[in-house]
């Protein structure tokens, strides 16, 4: 069954807003997403009925919270096809990323080299720069090509050469490019490379598993995906996570403790110190069975035909677009700029007919200042948008033109 916005519009109660006198648009989906009320009813139910600490006491209450938590942890690594032991939960990508960075420092030595493109978010490019220059290696940054591809001969040059770690974005949050990560992680292992993803932008818009991809670990966030804020997922190939040191220390983390030694938890729980954010964890899963429930590669089909239509319907003569241009080549976000406006400019002018996107530079200004720009204006969908709100979209877009 095709995906129906309408019907899945119904369980966005945000949806409903008015702003600025018109029924909200949310374009921004690339920033963060809406909730469902099967996400919010599934906190409120962990708050009202199992709230305890986990995986310590050994009340009924904390038995009962355990298995909510464990289940939820089941559900979250099934959706990308790891197993349970094999992900970390995080605060977010950033976080992930940043933790598979300083894990796998210790394999950068004078010399090594990491390379990552240009079409990176700064999580995915400040982390490894650090780790880089703070080893004495260095990082090779990798251009795209005219068609805002990636360009898949300079990786395969910069894997000759010798490389310890590929890291890459799957899909670009500027261009929406998707990034051939299959691909792109069988080169890296071909020559003896690592291969890192950042998935933030591809995990909650289509199928996505590991088992295919196979990257040594990637990274995505709970909130891009229909979840709460303040989760995110690192997964990691077992035999990395058993190899790498945990980056905090303290409770829920250990066996046992003496004053002078202590025995760490089995995976992935030596990576998680601490209280976890159980509730996160419980609303993340019910965003996943949402999504599931919905179907993957409906929502990519879905948000596919509404670049197309994007694409279609706005005038090249005043809109410059950033991306393939080729609505195959895009997952559903799409950045450009009208012609004569800054786009923080074009921003204000849709809010005030209800619509909310992004402008700037996306926390990812290497790219968008490699497009000649120092800004640009985005859209990114997601499953409960429709074509009627892109034709909104392009009737604001035309009355823009009285400022060109
Ligand atoms: C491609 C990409 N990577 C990483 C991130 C960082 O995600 P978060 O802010 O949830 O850590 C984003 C967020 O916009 C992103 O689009």
């Amino acid at each position: 069954m095709p995906l129906d916005p309408y019907v899945v519009r119904e369980d966005f109660p945000i949806l409903k807003r008015v702003i600025n006198g018109k029924s909200l648009v949310y374009f921004n989906n690339a920033a963060t997403t809406q909730k469902p009320v099967q996400v919010v009813e599934a906190i409120k139910n962990y708050y009202y009925n199992y709230n305890s600490d986990v995986m310590r006491s050994v009340n009924t209450l904390s038995s009962q919270a355990t298995e909510l938590y464990m289940e939820a942890r089941r559900k979250i690594a099934g959706f990308i096809s790891a197993q349970e032991d094999e992900i970390v939960f995080t605060k977010n990508t950033t976080e992930g990323l940043n933790m598979i960075a300083e894990a796998l420092s210790g394999r950068i030595r004078e010399g090594s080299v990491v390379v990552t493109s240009i079409m990176e978010h700064h999580s995915n490019l400040l982390p490894w720069r650090r780790v880089a220059t703070r080893n004495g290696g260095r990082l090779t940054i990798v251009g795209m090509n005219r068609d805002f591809t990636i360009d898949m001969d300079m990786v395969e040059k910069s894997l000759e050469e010798g490389c310890e770690i590929l890291t890459v974005v799957h899909v670009s949050n500027v261009l929406g490019t998707v990034n051939p990560a299959g691909e792109l992680s069988k080169l890296a292992h071909k020559h003896g490379s690592l291969f890192i993803l950042d998935a933030a932008q591809s995990v909650p818009h289509m199928p996505f598993n590991v088992k295919e991809i196979d990257p040594d670990a990637t990274a995505f966030s709970g909130h891009k995906m229909l979840g709460p804020t303040g989760i995110g997922v690192l997964y990691v190939k077992r035999r990395i996570l058993e190899e790498v040191e945990p980056p905090l220390l303290g409770g829920g983390m250990v066996k046992t403790v003496t004053l002078g030694n202590q025995v760490y938890e089995d995976i992935p729980f030596r990576f998680e110190a601490g209280t976890p954010n159980i509730e996160g964890v419980i609303g993340l899963a019910a965003a996943v069975d949402y999504l599931r429930k919905i179907g993957m590669e409906n929502i990519a089909e879905h948000e596919l035909k509404l670049v197309k239509h994007l694409l279609e319907g706005l005038d090249r003569s005043m809109v410059e677009v950033y991306g393939p241009g080729e609505a195959a080549k895009h997952a559903g976000i799409l950045s450009f700029n009208v012609k004569g406006v800054h786009p923080h400019d074009v921003a204000h002018f849709l809010d005030a007919d209800g619509i909310m996107i992004r402008s700037g530079a996306l926390c990812a200004e290497p790219l968008v200042n490699a497009l000649g720009v120092s800004a640009v204006a985005r859209v990114s969908f997601y499953l409960y948008n429709t074509l009627e709100e892109v034709d909104r979209f392009h009737e604001s877009v035309r009355r823009m033109k009285q400022f060109v």
